[in-house]
């Protein structure tokens, strides 16, 4: 697949977000691959975990910028949307390796996986608000609900980043490794020997409390999230990245 690598480990799905020379920025395209390699590995009873890393230097620059201004996301059936709903109802265990820049929806998707590993200088950010837009992917819910109200407060209104060891104090990360993908792998194997239906049980007890309510949030933050893309903030933010990038 294009700019998403899919490889089979024994019974473990490696897929590695594949464009660093813009840092793994994720396109509708990438994203829709990413939608049905999850879906097949769901439906495959071979596949027992998906572990998630991104090529080169970084985890993801986050959604694609120029993708922002030119194919806004426009409702459920976008590509976007149907990698967030996927990521959201897959019932296997998914595991992320971080390093690098892990921007956007390269945090967001973090709090849907069961497992994550990072390197201690990772640099998590979910910069919504300074680009004009609101969180997405559940993590309005998801964020406040794992590091408390003031945390999640400051870290989306202010928009700054955080490294992997202040990800790992706030529990969005397991542990911190200088090789998240190695670690994810070895993981993720004993993952894959326990008694499959067992695994898929627990994982659905442990999200049942609040699955639907995650829904609900991610329903609300699209509509407003789509709003918000078409907003003078967000042009403007969007053309500040341009100006930045044109002047080298
Ligand atoms: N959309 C489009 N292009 C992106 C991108 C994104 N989200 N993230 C990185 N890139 C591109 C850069 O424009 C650059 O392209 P160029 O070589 O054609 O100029 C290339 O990837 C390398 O990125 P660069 O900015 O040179 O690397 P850096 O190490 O200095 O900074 C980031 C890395 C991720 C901090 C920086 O690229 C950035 O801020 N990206 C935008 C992040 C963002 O706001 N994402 C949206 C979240 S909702």
């Amino acid at each position: 697949m294009g700019n998403i690598s899919s490889n089979k480990l024994g019974q473990v799905m490696h897929l590695m977000l594949d464009r660093p020379e813009k840092k793994n920025a994720l396109t509708p395209a990438m994203y829709s691959d990413l939608a049905k390699a999850l879906n097949s590995a769901k439906d495959d009873f071979d596949i027992r975990v998906v572990v998630i890393s991104g090529a080169g230097n970084a985890f993801t620059g986050g959604n694609d910028i120029l993708d922002f201004m030119d194919t806004p996301p426009t409702g459920p059936d976008s590509p976007v949307m149907q990698f967030l709903s996927i990521l959201h109802d897959f019932p296997k265990p998914l595991i992320a390796a971080v390093h690098g820049n892990a921007v956007g929806i390269g945090t967001t998707m973090l709090m849907h996986c069961d497992l994550v590993y990072a390197t201690a200088d990772a640099k998590l950010s979910m910069p919504f608000v300074s680009l004009g837009l609101v969180p997405e992917a559940g993590s309005s819910l998801l964020f406040p609900r794992l590091v408390g109200h003031v945390i999640a407060s400051e870290i989306f209104l202010t928009g700054r980043n955080f490294t992997g060891t202040e990800a790992h104090e706030m529990r969005l990360v397991n542990e911190l490794t200088s090789d998240p993908l190695a670690k994810a792998l070895e993981v993720a194997e004993v993952i894959a020997n326990q008694p499959p239906t067992s695994i898929i049980n627990t994982k659905a007890l442990l999200k049942s409390g609040h699955h639907q309510a995650v829904a609900m949030v991610m329903e609300a933050e699209s509509e407003l999230f789509r709003i918000a893309l078409e907003s003078d903030e967000a042009q403007i933010a969007f053309m500040k990245f341009l100006e930045k990038k044109s002047k080298g």
